[in-house]
């Protein structure tokens, strides 16, 4: 479906996402590639509303599968407006977060039903599958819990970033060949060559 190489940040809240997400673009941009960075929710116009739909405390009690719902909406706008056209270009596209934490946090976290959350979050992205997903492993009472204004997500309690937890460590054991998991609190320019060192290998396969 695509040329270019297709690279997913994914862990907790305050795990250190955003920080690996630029110092990889940087690099990657050092390299002579085209980078495109962004986000879920909210890569797009429609991302950004529904960005505020799901996380604005303000909502109050939202549906678990409306949640889902919405979440697989800014998915679908995502890689139809964004990803897939840049990959289709040729380019490296980082994301700070995809499909697995509509699995974590939808599934695993509001406690619907994990594969029927898996093919929503399927059919919405077309099938596409990153090439690589880094996963930064924190225990959530080391992250999440620290972060002081928390959104609906982040302030969701500590049972449901513990389930997202196992869930993300659980599809990165279930398929190693896409995934590098990392303990999130080594420092950070330790995490940041242990990523180089792999995106490398997908940039020039041996
Ligand atoms: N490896 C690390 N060790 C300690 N602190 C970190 C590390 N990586 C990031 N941080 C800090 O943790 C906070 C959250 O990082 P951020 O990249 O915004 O996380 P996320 O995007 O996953 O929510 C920031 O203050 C950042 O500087
Ligand atoms: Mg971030």
């Amino acid at each position: 479906m695509a040329d270019g190489i297709f690279i997913v940040f994914e862990g907790g809240d305050g795990v250190g996402k955003s920080t690996q997400t630029s110092l990889l673009a940087e690099w990657l941009a050092d390299q002579g590639r085209e980078v495109v960075v962004t986000l879920e929710p909210g890569g797009t116009a429609i991302g950004a509303t529904l960005r505020d739909l799901v996380l604005n405390p303000s909502w109050g009690d939202v549906s678990p599968r409306a949640e889902a719902l919405m979440y697989a909406a800014d998915k679908a706008q995502h890689v139809y407006e964004v990803v897939l056209p840049a990959l289709k270009r040729g380019a490296v596209v980082i994301s700070d977060r995809y499909v697995d934490s509509a699995l974590a946090y939808q599934g695993a976290g509001r406690e619907l039903d994990p594969d029927r959350v898996e093919q929503l979050n399927r059919w919405a992205t077309r099938d596409l599958l990153p090439d690589l997903t880094v996963l930064l492993d924190l225990d959530p009472s080391l992250g999440v819990a620290g972060i002081a204004e928390k959104d609906r997500l982040e302030g969701a309690g500590d049972a449901l970033h513990q389930r997202a937890r196992e869930l993300f460590l659980s599809l990165a054991e279930r398929d190693p060949g896409h995934y590098l998991v990392l303990a999130a609190r080594e420092p950070i320019d330790e995490i940041a060559a242990a990523v180089r060192e792999r995106v490398a290998s997908l940039l020039s396969p041996a």
